[in-house]
């Protein structure tokens, strides 16, 4: 599925180049869960967006099932990233102005899906994630873990055998974190693909494979219940 060779992003600021993700070699598997976990920092939403299709790498390739994504045109890994990848973000993106059953839906708006279909997938999910009488809210009329939840069926609704989440459990109760950590891995039984950042050791632990970075690299792998130090083993 994902294979990421000799890697280097580098920002400019100021002059002075700043590595934000570098490695070698890094193969991720269809129906893979992998957790990437490391301070603040370390380059993980920089690694998230290297295999979004979102940031281009200053050196090296980002493959894709055999297609090298950044040599694609902007159009074509955009299709592949509408089509195949699901992403939550850190900050939700969710739109203001719609509805959280609008925003839901909105990624059904561009496959051409019958209006009354969208709503049916848009309106099973929200009821999943416990939002069953806030279909009418804006996003500002939610709490915080109500937004995340709605972000989180927004990446749901398109099916996608990627999925790319960023603190999924960020800002989520208890309760809300168990749920999102059930759909996760239930996402990944049903042989989707899951990449999920997170600061939280027991949601990392639902990984098959953990990727710790430390200054922008792999520092260390861990896979279920055994330890590697990177440098070889990615
Ligand atoms: N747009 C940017 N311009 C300059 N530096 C950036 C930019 N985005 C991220 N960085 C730097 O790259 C490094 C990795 O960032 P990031 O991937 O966001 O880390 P994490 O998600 O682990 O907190 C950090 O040192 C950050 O300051
Ligand atoms: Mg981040």
């Amino acid at each position: 599925m994902y294979g990421l060779q000799e890697i280097n992003k580098e920002y400019n600021r100021r002059g002075d180049a700043v590595v934000a993700f570098r490695c070698d070699r890094l193969e991720i598997g269809a129906g893979e869960y992998v957790a990437v976990v490391g301070p603040s920092g370390s380059g993980k939403t920089t690694l998230l967006s290297l295999l979004g299709g979102m940031l281009s790498p200053t050196r090296g390739k980002v493959w894709l099932d055999g297609q090298s994504l950044y040599d694609l045109s902007v159009a074509e890994r955009t299709r592949i990233r509408r089509q195949r990848m699901g992403f939550v973000f850190q900050s939700f993106n969710l739109i203001p102005y719609l509805t959280a059953l609008e925003n839901v839906q909105l990624p059904l708006v561009l496959t051409g899906l019958p209006a009354t279909e969208q709503c049916r997938r848009a309106t099973a999910l929200l009821d999943r994630f416990g939002l069953h009488g806030r279909l009418g809210h804006k996003p500002n009329e939610l709490s915080v873990g109500q937004q995340q939840r709605v972000a989180l069926a927004r990446t749901l609704v398109n099916d996608p055998r990627i999925i790319l989440a960023d603190e999924p459990t960020g800002n989520l109760d208890p309760t809300n974190r168990q749920l999102v950590l059930e759909i996760l891995d239930e996402s990944c039984r049903s042989g989707r693909t899951v990449v999920m950042v997170t600061h939280d050791p027991e949601a990392a632990r639902h990984a098959h494979r953990q990727l710790r970075l430390c200054d922008g690299a792999v520092s260390e792998i861990l896979v279920r219940n055994s330890t590697t130090k990177s440098g070889d083993a990615a």
